[in-house]
């Protein structure tokens, strides 16, 4: 048995987040600059069942017996094993690493739990198939957030641009001619859990508004759906705008993503909007390709902790 090591990407969400937890669509694209990986090494000396599990950059190095049930990595591995029905593994190491900044809107927890499971599944074996690791890691995505809407772990474990409405079969798209986004990170923590509550509360207060909202966030994704199939991204700037802007109204913006978003503006973006759950985390813009260094620039004098410049293709 040898090592098995397994990558997944990051993703942003182009368009469409919280409104597809309602129901509309939404567009999400990997992100291959960063990266989470798991390496699973057989551990010989051991007796069978056991596993250890190590994560450096999150202090973990701990038997997974001894991890709680609602573990998320605890939980991916679990559910490999359950759906392999493999009682008593072999003893392996597993060690994770990852370059996508936590609870920041970029899929870092999807991404750990796609490699994880890949990893540990050929590791016994099985090279799992998309959709059989798409259902998993949504199922561990219900601890991260209670009511997920299943767009983070389907952009990251197929790894392609997706046109997502909850509950419906996947749409995997073309991007005919390329388009260069800038991200930017507020550096500010801001769990996915606490927003997509907080608009839930809104949305039951205000059930009206929230639904308008809601119904023209999904008309923007379909709209750029359709310019980026076309291939007329210039499109994209005003809807990512529009996007935002309903964002700012739904409560989940920050004066953090603000400043950034208009940091972009200025510096000359074709649009700029919020990414993911929102109060912190990333943002991104939309730029021709010859200003992203410029933009980068413009974003981290104006705040932001870190930038990563990304061709959607
Ligand atoms: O994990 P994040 O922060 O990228 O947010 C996911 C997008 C939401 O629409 C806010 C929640 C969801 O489940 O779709």
């Amino acid at each position: 048995m040898s090592n098995i090591a397994k990558s997944a990407p990051g993703k942003i969400i182009l368009f469409g987040e919280h409104a597809v937890v309602y129901g509309q669509p939404a567009i999400a694209v990997p992100v291959t600059q960063v990266q989470a990986k798991a390496i699973v090494r057989p551990d010989i000396k051991t007796k069978p069942g056991t596993i250890h599990i190590a994560a450096p950059q999150i202090d973990l190095n701990s038997p997974l017996a001894d991890l709680p049930l609602d573990d998320a990595l605890a939980q991916a591995v679990a559910l490999t094993l359950e759906y392999l029905e493999i009682d008593k593994p072999p003893a392996f190491k597993l060690k994770i690493s990852s370059t996508i900044p936590l609870a920041a809107g970029l899929g870092s927890g999807a991404a750990v739990s796609v490699a994880v499971i890949r990893a540990v599944g050929e590791f016994l074996g099985h090279v799992l198939d998309d959709e059989t690791v798409n259902n998993m890691v949504y199922e561990v995505e219900k601890l991260h957030h209670g009511t997920p809407s299943g767009i983070d772990n389907t952009v990251v474990t197929y790894a392609q641009p997706v046109y997502f409405v909850r509950g419906q079969t996947i749409e995997i798209f073309s991007v005919p001619q390329s388009f260069t986004i800038v991200i930017g990170d507020t550096g500010v923590v801001s769990p996915t859990s606490i927003t997509v509550g907080d608009v839930r509360s809104g949305w039951e207060a205000e059930p009206e508004k929230y639904d308008l909202l809601f119904d023209s966030i999904g008309e923007l994704s379909q709209k750029a759906r359709q310019a980026i199939e076309l291939g007329e991204t210039d499109v994209l700037g005003p809807l990512m705008d529009a996007n935002h802007a309903h964002l700012v109204e739904m409560g989940v913006s920050s004066p953090e993503l603000d400043n950034l978003v208009e940091a972009a503006w200025e510096a000359g973006a074709l649009g700029a909007k919020l990414s993911g759950g929102g109060r912190g985390g990333n943002m991104i813009a939309l730029v021709r390709p010859e200003d992203a260094d410029r933009i980068a620039q413009a974003l981290i004098d104006s705040g932001a902790t870190n930038t990563i410049i990304t061709r959607v293709s």
